[in-house]
């Protein structure tokens, strides 16, 4: 079985992935190994230096995870990326994800300096829901209760009654239908589209979608289930409908981990992007990952399981910002203020449901 990373030891060889993607990883190994861990132990000095933390996504590459695990910061789901950038005590937050987390850290913590590996890594559902359309599409609907997903700008939080992740989506929606509230939702139609079937709740829809899990397969995944009948489907609900229709498991990036230590399957099939696979291979060594299908059988241009921003981070961007202060997140005061109700509503919401 071929091993693809270009780190193999950060990976099992029962990893399976997309050609794409190896040409992905390999593109971004341009240092030597002595160079990287000369890198490595440059940034542990800094990030102890200035009283600073790492706060990672899952996605972020086996590099940067390791490396957060090592100088004892959070790789987690956005909600838990929030809760612990909230708790821990250190007065800088290192952010290795996308825009709207690095944001939502700001939003929580004015008084800690929020840096970010890149200010470029956004998300094609942030993206696709500007403030100003948004505003719009809100007003059509005074009546409903207004909820977004964490994957939005703080200007779009600033207007929703409660901000959530997928780890809550569900049951937040639900609570509020029992108390017989009508939904706005925005902005990934998947995950509202799977909300509503779930609960039934009444909802209003934005049309938004994510890139990368949008082009997951159900055809595909049909025939490669067919080659792996023992195999249980982990599907993130950012995903198709017929995609979601197929899982065992349909929940955030820490759910889908939590299924793969307590399925007794020996091996799964993964819907969510492959960055993930650092972590579900130590929770549970031994059990086979396989990529969902993305691109179609044949197709000249095959997408892969991988968010181009979640890629953007890297350690020499890590390294510089560390040196320079540069990419700090900063938010409009009056913006701040306004989301902080939502995303906090959302972080306690977290807390109650988790108990
Ligand atoms: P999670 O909150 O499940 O980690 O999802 C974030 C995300 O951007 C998934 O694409
Ligand atoms: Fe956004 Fe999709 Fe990337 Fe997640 S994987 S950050 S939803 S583009």
């Amino acid at each position: 079985m071929p091993v693809l990373s270009p780190q193999p030891s950060l990976y099992n060889d029962l990893y399976q992935s997309s050609p794409r993607t190896a040409e992905i990883l390999k593109a971004k190994t341009a240092l030597s190994q002595e160079a990287e861990q000369a890198l490595i132990a440059h940034i542990k000095q800094l990030l102890t230096a200035q009283n600073a933390v790492l706060v990672s996504h899952y996605y972020t590459s086996a590099e940067i995870q390791q490396l957060t695990e090592e100088t004892g910061g959070c790789i987690s789901d956005s909600l838990d990326m929030a809760r612990f950038g909230n708790e821990h005590p250190a007065t800088t937050l290192v952010v290795a994800g996308v825009r709207f987390m690095g944001e939502t850290a700001k939003i929580l913590n004015p008084e800690k300096r929020v840096l970010m590996p890149t200010l470029e890594a956004t998300c094609s559902l942030d993206e696709g829901c500007q403030a100003e359309e948004f505003a719009q599409f809100r007003a059509q609907y005074p009546e409903h209760t207004v909820v977004v997903y964490a994957n939005t700008s703080a200007e779009v939080k600033a207007q929703a009654d409660w901000v959530v992740t997928s780890g809550i989506a569900l049951k937040l929606v639900s609570h509020l239908d029992d108390l017989g509230e009508k939904i706005l939702w925005a902005p990934d139609k998947h995950l509202g589209g799977y909300v509503q079937k779930v609960s039934g709740a009444e909802m209003v829809i934005w049309p938004g979608a994510c890139i990368v899990h949008d082009e997951f397969k159900a055809r595909a995944l049909h025939r490669l289930k067919a080659l792996h009948p023992e195999a249980a489907i982990l599907v993130h609900p950012e995903s198709p409908q017929e995609v979601v229709a197929m899982a065992d498991v349909v929940g955030s990036t820490t759910q889908l981990i939590d299924a793969v230590k307590r399925l007794p399957n020996p091996t799964f099939i993964v819907a969510t992007d492959n960055g993930i696979f650092y972590k579900m291979q130590q929770a549970a060594p031994g059990k086979k990952l396989i990529d969902a299908p993305t691109g179609g059988a044949g197709a000249t241009c095959r997408s892969c399981a991988h968010c181009p921003w979640m890629a953007m981070n890297d350690l020499q961007n890590l390294a510089h910002i560390l040196e320079t202060g540069a990419n700090e997140i900063v938010i409009d005061e009056a913006v701040r203020q306004a989301a902080h109700r939502s995303v906090q509503r959302m972080v306690e919401f977290g807390r109650s449901v988790r108990k």
